[in-house]
């Protein structure tokens, strides 16, 4: 598949503190976009891999999926290819998006995940001309920010998921500061798992106060929340509130994006 017409390539990061929703919320988006006509590669980077099963994988689906070689260095010098890499390690979701993922803890004391890392920085460093959105779903934590000049240094944007929380708002600030220091261009939040008005006047303000801009407001979802105690196999269908809230927030994502791109030419 080629990219659509007129659209920017964009890689986004998907980041935040512990338990926000940052699986959820990377495989609603990148199914969402998969519909809006765009070629998406989504990486799960987190050594407890799930993101499969939000793209609508089984969980042995999910499991089965190779894990991509440690310290493959892609681009410049390096001896890989990033289109190789995802026709051979890369698996096409029921959501749409191919799944790349990039590291897996299978055994107890196999030492630490620096090298898959590393993986991800050099395939994001790399042009990947076919693919519209390349999409890092992250563990959580500051690690990836810091670990080897940085996990998502080549990130064009990161969404920060905050829950209506002091704390994850906090996360948000400190993300878009070392964001700031490694040359990401933007840093975004989506409030994620509103219950009430308050939620959502509460994810304005916090955000505000600490200068994040903020791409949208993605509603507690009960179905969200079922489909995650694996009673529901495969896609379960988005509620219509949740889709108008992933519109919204792709729009955020394609302003900023195209916002910045304007800026560095
Ligand atoms: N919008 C939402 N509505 C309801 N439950 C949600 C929503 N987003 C996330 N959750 C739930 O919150 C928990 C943590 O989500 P997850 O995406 O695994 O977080 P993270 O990847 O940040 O650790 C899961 O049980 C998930 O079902
Ligand atoms: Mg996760």
């Amino acid at each position: 598949m080629t990219a659509v017409a007129g659209q920017i390539r964009l890689k986004l990061g998907v980041v935040g503190k512990g338990g926000v929703g940052k699986t959820t919320v990377s495989g609603l988006l990148a199914r969402a976009y998969a519909q809006r006509g765009r070629h998406v590669v989504a990486i799960d980077t987190d050594s407890n891999p799930n993101l499969g099963l939000s793209l609508g994988l089984s969980l042995a689906e999910t499991e089965a999926v190779p894990v991509l070689p440690r310290s493959a260095v892609v681009g410049s010098g390096g001896s890989a290819r990033a289109t190789d890499l995802i026709a051979e390690y890369g698996r096409q979701t029921p959501a749409g998006p191919t799944l790349l993922s990039a590291i897996k803890v299978a055994v107890a004391g196999a030492g630490c995940t620096c090298s898959g890392h590393a993986t991800v920085r050099s395939l994001l460093a790399d042009a990947l001309e076919e693919v519209d959105l390349t999409l890092v779903d992250m563990e959580a934590g500051l690690e990836h920010l810091s670990r080897s000049g940085g996990t998502l240094a080549y990130a064009d944007l990161l969404l920060v998921v905050c829950e209506p929380t002091r704390k994850s708002v906090l996360t948000a600030a400190r993300t878009a500061a070392l964001a700031a220091e490694l040359g990401i261009p933007e840093v975004l939040a989506v409030g994620n798992k509103a219950r009430t008005g308050e939620d959502v006047a509460f994810f304005a303000e916090a955000l505000s106060a600490e200068r994040v801009d903020l791409a949208g407001v993605l509603p507690y979802d009960a179905a969200v929340a079922a489909a995650d105690r694996g009673t529901a196999v495969g896609l379960t269908p988005v509620a219509p509130e949740v889709q108008r809230a992933l519109d919204e927030v792709m729009d955020a994502l394609d302003a900023a994006h195209a916002r910045a791109g304007a800026l560095s030419r």
